[in-house]
């Protein structure tokens, strides 16, 4: 991960490296940097460990200010070396080039062997420095930067998001890319690179996306892109569709809380023009959609972290409701464990960021060990390696999500999986006009019902009080609660740091209970389905071991309150589809609470990032 922004212009530089790094650090914040190149071609540089306001903190204190036309920054979430200021980026070699860099060099220790040999000294214990002391050696024997940084490369394996700058060439930066995302922003008073769009949507709405192996030279008023045979290349010119006030926090406190409460738009949205009055849109999924659907015999979903919760709720919807067999895996394990996969599989990745490193390669090796096979990804980045590598793309409309912990997009991937599983169902059959209708209806009522378990906050805050001092909790749902029990597990292991752990309530009585105290509370999910007796009695054999419970449940569940046992209602007459949508609302709101009693940092809590592109 790490975030990446650079720009060559008129102007000073250093405020607009300031605000791309704060938009950027939702991509890792245990330290940030910044270099300009200064009139007299010597390069400027701070550094700070912590959050990026630590780097504005120390920029301020400074006598003299930091200026320049041309720089780079970065906020680093760290893979080799601890954070501290010594390793936090850039990286400055002989004073001749200093970079940024996203990824992870793979092959590190046998160019910083090489290096050490050729007289190369290292202030770092990060795999990035090698990149600076292999093009400043290149630039020995090549006659510009862009052709040094060519040169450079072919000695890397791994992967990288680089953006370069040289006192000895002061009109340009080098962007290059493989494997981690980089974008190039074309503005009015000069030109930029970033690792996304939303940190330089204050100068420029007119971005190039640069694709796998693309190197290019950006000076104040021209471009060059070289893909990875060297070959000048053209690439388009997308316009943004993102607003700068997307990106603030507006009234709320913190941005997950902003994203919560989006949801009932966040939904709308995604529903807009992929559902008629009675109907799903196939098209919607692509034009090849509905080709590809038809011939499907089984579906394979690989993804990471809240987006894989996402898919294992749909595995159930596409097995009982679309009739069609489906296999989930985390997309870590699945890209190394050469898995079988069979011809007309429909291989699904769904990822928030479409970015994320382990997602994006199990989608490549899905593709080399069949090619018979169609790929669709569900994601809520539009230009992302995800979708330039997938047969078909489905959007979720959530907008820009800044908080670590994943709310809104979880729940517009899962609107997207029901539209998914309505869509195969009566592509293949199973599901009539009628069935269809009222799945339309169902999603055509979430926005509502939404609204309505936000309204469960006032009472979710005073339950929250009672984790203050837990150490761990236990999150029990039966079928697709099961997942929206480990999606409420991972929330509040993420931003309240209490050890959470998800069981299906019928696999209790083999093992889990037997750490069941008055100490360790029991949060269960109760819909009113088919399970719901079976799920009472296993709510029976917690109580009895003395757990402080708490027990989310549809208003017909009629979950009897006992001592030690709180029943909340969110909602009423769910259906398969809308329930588990609804039944995260409360949990998403519980672990916000959970976290702003413990005081931890909400939107970006310890050692995790939002987009993880490296391995
Ligand atoms: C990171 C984030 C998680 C997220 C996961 C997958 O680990 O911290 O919140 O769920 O990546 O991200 P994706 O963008 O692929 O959905």
């Amino acid at each position: 991960m790490c975030g990446i922004v650079g720009g060559v212009t008129n102007n000073d530089i250093t405020a607009l490296l300031l605000e791309g790094l704060n938009r950027l650090e939702y991509r890792g914040y245990d330290s940030s940097g910044l270099i300009v190149l200064s009139k007299n071609n010597t390069f400027d540089r701070a550094r700070s460990v912590g959050k990026v306001k630590n780097l504005e903190d120390n920029l301020k204190a400074r006598d003299q200010k930091i200026l320049g036309n041309i720089g780079i920054a970065h906020t680093r979430w760290a893979t080799h070396g601890e954070p501290s200021i010594s390793n936090a980026h850039p990286h400055i070699s002989m004073n001749s080039v200093s970079l940024v860099h996203n990824g992870i060099i793979e092959n590190y220790i046998d160019l910083k062997n090489d290096q050490l040999n050729k007289g190369y000294s290292f202030t770092s214990e990060t795999d990035t420095e090698v990149i600076a002391h292999a093009i400043d050696f290149a630039m020995k024997s090549c006659n510009t930067l862009i052709s040094s940084v060519q040169l450079a490369i072919k000695s890397f394996s791994g992967s990288y998001g680089l953006g370069i700058i040289s006192s000895k060439y002061p009109d340009q930066i080098i962007a290059a890319r493989k494997g981690s995302p980089l974008i190039i922003g074309i503005g009015k008073n000069g030109n930029y690179i970033a690792s996304d769009q939303m940190a330089l949507l204050s100068v420029t709405k007119e971005f190039i996306i640069l694709e796998e192996g693309d190197i290019a030279e950006i000076k104040i008023n021209k471009i060059t892109i070289y893909d990875l045979d060297g070959i000048l290349v053209n690439r388009p010119i997308t316009i943004s569709k993102l607003k700068e006030g997307q990106v603030d926090l507006g009234n709320y406190d913190h941005f997950m809380q902003k994203e919560i409460f989006e949801q009932p738009q966040a939904i709308r949205d995604t529903l807009e023009s992929r559902i008629t009055k009675d109907s799903v849109v196939i098209s919607a999924f692509g034009h090849k959609a509905e080709t590809i659907f038809k011939e499907a015999k089984q579906v394979q979903i690989v993804a990471c972290g809240t987006s894989f919760n996402a898919g294992l709720v749909a595995k159930y919807w596409l097995e009982d409701i679309a009739k069609i067999s489906c296999n989930i895996e985390v997309a870590s394990e699945y890209r190394y464990r050469h898995p079988m996969l069979l011809d007309h599989t429909l291989f699904i990745t769904l990822s928030q960021s479409g970015e994320t490193a382990d997602t994006v390669e199990a989608l490549k090796t899905a593709k080399i060990i069949n090619n018979n096979i169609s790929t669709l990804c569900i994601t809520n980045s539009a230009e992302s390696s995800l979708t330039r590598l997938s047969d078909l793309t489905f959007l979720t409309h959530a907008g820009p999500e800044i908080g670590v912990a994943s709310t809104k997009a979880f729940t517009t991937q899962l609107v997207s999986l029901a539209l998914l599983t309505c869509t195969i169902g009566k592509l293949k059959n199973i599901i009539n006009k009628k069935q269809e209708k009222k799945i339309i209806d169902g999603l055509k009522r979430l926005p509502g019902l939404v609204n309505e378990a936000l309204l469960q906050e006032v009472q979710i805050k005073d339950l929250a009080i009672r984790f203050k001092d837990t150490n761990s909790a236990l999150f029990l749902g039966r079928g697709t609660m099961h997942a929206i029990a480990m999606e409420g597990a991972l929330k509040l292991k993420e931003i309240s740091y209490i050890h959470a752990e998800a069981y299906p309530a019928g696999e209790l009585k083999h093992g889990p209970i037997a750490l069941i105290d008055r100490d360790m509370p029991v949060i269960a999910i109760a819909p009113n389905d088919e399970l719901l007796g079976k799920l009472k009695s296993n709510l029976q054999e917690v109580k009895s071991r003395g757990s402080q419970m708490i027990v989310f449940e549809d208003t017909n569940s009629k979950v009897e309150a006992m001592d030690a046992m709180e029943v909340i209602p969110v909602t009423s007459n769910l259906g398969r589809i809308t329930a588990p949508i609804i039944f995260t609302i409360p949990l998403q709101l519980l672990s916000y609470h959970v976290a702003l009693i413990k005081g931890t940092d909400v939107d970006k809590p310890r050692n995790l990032a939002k987009s993880v592109t490296v391995e």
